[in-house]
């Protein structure tokens, strides 16, 4: 067990020279499985792109590799228009303003918080929703019970990159007349029956954020389907410029710059071998975690292509013999650092638990969920052998 190991790793860093600690302190710092690793391409690589920026001296604006990096990105998604953004959040913000969308939005409350802040942002009341206790997205039932005249969209998260009731939640928008953004950023690269998650709703995003499957470092991106919002989420994004002269609407500076094009770029060639390389990993885990009591894993759905962004267990205290905290510190102390994505619920948070549609009775199926759930490290080159050792640390804890 590594515990031993890292007991060893102590007793020696105690006894050792300055120079021996230095050695001893890089080892066991390596030790540590963080929850997420970026895969990065070759520096050398990356070089080469820096060369030509700093060549052209274009950085941002629309640059060369920016547009090269938008037309690639729309082909691998297969997707018919792809605006870059600087990160993440800041597309969520602009697909709501391009829109207008004003008034009441439901939402999930088992998300990152940059999912409801988004709304914040634009003055908008988030309505929390339940999610539906398998795959934790919002469940379609629990939307339309949420609608309220003041209604005006519907903003659901593909939770670990698992694809949302899209055919449901349109026929429920459809219905009432509701605009619907998916908050993809976990979503990279998923396909349902052959297409792009990201073809469903009005508007998706996606993040580029170093802890996703896809990563230029900060980045992100809002696929649209219609050229005219195109073109208004390039306004917006450019402090709402629609000409030397003219500015339609106060936009923000949101720009994703040259280096983190060129990484994307660079990504692109890497992404379907780190996609495989994660499905592996969650592989392993499945076959090893199969048959616990009280741990629960979310399987694979047929016709869906999985991205393997996180790999979430789900811990029943009564059935496995020891609560998810236990599990998650024990974890810890064995340098297996997980997260507990996503605990505490958003709606537990000061800004937001005020509002009527948080109360914990409004959602029982995300605080269930929020208790028990654990992220295990996955990353397309995580070793094996940490895999199995966290299973057996999993599996040792109760036995
Ligand atoms: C579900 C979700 N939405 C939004 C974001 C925000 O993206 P970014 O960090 O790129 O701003 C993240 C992650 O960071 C996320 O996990």
């Amino acid at each position: 067990m590594k515990t031993l190991a890292i007991a060893e790793f102590q007793k020696a860093i105690k006894q050792s020279t300055h120079e021996d600690h230095r050695k001893l302190k890089r080892v066991s710092d390596k030790m540590r499985i963080n929850v997420t690793q970026p895969a990065l391409p070759p520096l050398t690589e990356f070089v080469k792109y820096l060369e030509k920026i700093w060549e052209s001296k274009w950085l941002t604006n629309q640059g060369p590799f920016h547009q090269q990096f938008e037309q690639e990105l729309a082909d691998y998604l297969g997707v018919k228009h792809v605006s870059l953004f600087a990160n993440g959040t800041l597309a969520l913000v602009t697909a709501l303003q391009v829109l207008r969308i004003t008034g009441e939005v439901i939402t999930t409350p088992y998300s990152f918080v940059a999912t409801t802040h988004a709304l914040h942002w634009n003055n908008i009341k988030p309505v929390f929703a339940d999610i539906d206790p398998v795959f934790c997205n919002l469940e379609p039932e629990k939307i339309e019970a949420a609608i309220t005249p003041k209604t005006t969209a519907i903003l659901p998260v593909h939770v670990y990159g698992n694809p949302c009731d899209v055919e449901k939640i349109q026929e429920i928008a459809d219905m009432y007349g509701l605009k619907v953004i998916y908050d993809a950023a976990h979503a990279f690269g998923v396909k349902k029956n052959g297409t792009s998650i990201l073809d469903w709703g009005d508007l998706s995003i996606l993040s580029f954020h170093g802890t996703k499957v896809f990563t230029t470092m900060e980045g992100g991106a809002i696929i649209s389907h219609d050229e005219n919002i195109r073109k208004r989420i390039g306004y917006l994004k450019n402090f709402g410029f629609a000409g030397e002269t003219t500015v339609v609407q106060p936009g923000i500076n949101a720009k994703m710059n040259e280096m983190q094009a060129a990484l994307g770029l660079l990504q692109l060639k890497e992404i379907d071998k780190n996609i495989s390389n994660r499905r592996e990993i969650a592989l392993h885990y499945r076959q090893g975690l199969k048959d616990i009591p009280g741990i629960r894993l979310i399987d694979d759905v047929k016709g869906v292509r999985h991205n393997y962004p996180y790999l979430p267990i789900f811990v029943n205290e009564s059935e496995y013999g020891r609560s998810r905290d236990e599990l998650y510190d024990v974890l810890k102390q064995n340098h297996i650092h997980g997260r507990r994505y996503f605990y505490p619920l958003i709606s537990h948070f000061p800004i937001y638990r005020g509002f009527d549609s948080a109360r914990p009775s409004n959602l029982p199926a995300a605080e269930k969920i929020a208790s028990r759930v654990i992220c295990l490290p996955i990353y397309p080159y995580l070793n094996v052998e940490h895999v199995l050792e966290t299973v057996d640390i999993i599996r040792g804890f109760v036995d």
